[in-house]
């Protein structure tokens, strides 16, 4: 994708981002930062695609950090039970640790006796990979306080971000938090980065005394980025290309999308390709794009209303409507968007946020995490 030193296209759609295409989040990573320098485990939470492993990724890549610490980033979205969550740690160790050549990769290897002689190595780079499966993982505490005693004789701190934490409440092994929180509050030279999008869950893992994670950790919510700073950076980087488009276009693309970041830069990207190089992009432009990009998951989004009851589809269709739906179960909303009864508001609400297609806030107000699915169903 990098043509003469310049991605093709600037706006990217991963979260590994290099920092000239990287906008913003200043602050939050020096409060991030801060957290790690003094040694205090945090949790970052935001909605889905907000830019969380965008910034731990970006964290990460500081010089200083780079050079005082080593780090670690486990994403456990995948993951369901406690073996799989060794498996992803030992693999992004050993990943990490294979820069650095052969002999670190053997010494954390050799430090898990009890896996001892389940690695092989990986004929290609002549480098032993961790390739260890679930069942011979047959002592998964043990392993995981092995691997944790590695990192506490680390020659210098380690930062750990784990992705996606809330999946360990899904675990069917019900003590994965409680084993979890007992080795990780007695290490001293590593951190832990917690992050997460469901905030319900997270805030019952942290926030409520009977859980083992309450108050182990700081908590951060990461919000939209700033709608000036994403203002600069989009015309900025469009110029940079000798391609225009007008500010105003990205202030108003940035409200349809309510600063959502993935959002912001998908249209921009699908624009950045599209724009002809004398022909400015503006609001009509922008927008135009936005429209394709939902005719282009029109099949998608199709899919997922026919796998909905009608109670469950009108519900998603009135909150998309709304935008944000405080008291979706009164009289008044009910009858406004045509909805049976207050009684199957509730119950289609309870398996959408299930399979979240809605989200709640702490306000308990109700909204699309999606908003090109949002955006699709209020267009209808
Ligand atoms: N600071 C940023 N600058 C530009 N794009 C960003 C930034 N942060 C996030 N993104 C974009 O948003 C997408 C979602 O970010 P990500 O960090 O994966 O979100 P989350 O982890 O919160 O779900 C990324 O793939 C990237 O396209
Ligand atoms: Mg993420």
């Amino acid at each position: 994708m990098v043509h003469n030193g310049k991605p093709l296209n600037p706006f990217f759609l991963s979260s590994d981002i290099p920092d000239a295409y990287f906008c913003d989040r200043e602050k939050e990573t020096q409060s991030l930062r801060r957290y790690v320098e003094s040694r205090s485990n945090v949790l970052m939470i935001s909605p889905r695609r907000m830019g969380k492993s965008g910034l731990i990724h970006h964290l990460f890549q500081r010089p200083d950090i780079r050079k005082n610490y080593y780090t670690f980033f486990v994403d456990i979205y995948e993951t369901a039970s406690l073996e799989e969550f060794i498996q992803k740690m030992g693999r992004e160790i050993v990943g990490k640790l294979s820069h650095r050549g052969f002999d670190p990769v053997r010494k954390f290897l050799m430090s898990l006796s009890s896996l001892r002689g389940v690695f092989s190595m990986d004929p290609a780079s002549g480098m032993p990979v961790f390739s260890v499966g679930i069942g011979e993982i047959s002592a998964p505490e043990t392993t995981l306080e092995e691997i944790f005693a590695f990192l506490e004789k680390a020659d210098k701190p380690c930062i750990v971000a784990i992705d996606e934490f809330q999946r360990i409440a899904d675990y069917e092994q019900k003590n994965v938090e409680a084993i979890l929180r007992s080795r990780i509050q007695r290490l001293r030279n590593t951190t832990f980065i917690f992050a997460g999008s469901e905030r319900t869950i997270l805030a019952q893992m942290f926030g409520s005394a009977a859980r083992p994670f309450y108050q182990s950790s700081a908590t951060m919510i990461l919000e939209a980025i700033d709608p000036e700073k994403y203002a600069d950076f989009a015309t900025r980087l469009f110029n940079d290309y000798g391609k225009m488009i007008t500010r105003t276009s990205v202030e108003i693309l940035y409200d349809a999308l309510q600063g959502y970041t993935y959002f912001l830069q998908r249209v921009l990207n699908h624009a950045f390709s599209l724009l002809p190089d004398d022909l400015v992009c503006d609001q009509e432009f922008l927008l135009a794009c936005l429209d394709d990009i939902l005719t282009d998951n029109s099949a998608n989004y199709q899919e997922i209303l026919s796998s909905l009851t009608v109670s469950q589809r009108a519900l998603l269709e009135a909150v998309a409507l709304d935008g944000t739906a405080a008291n979706i179960t009164s009289a008044e909303f009910v009858r406004k968007h045509g909805l049976v009864s207050a009684s199957s508001v509730q119950s289609a609400a309870r398996s959408l946020l299930k399979r979240q297609l809605l989200t709640r806030s702490p306000r308990k107000e109700y909204y699309l995490d999606d908003k090109f699915l949002e955006r699709w169903l209020s267009r209808r």
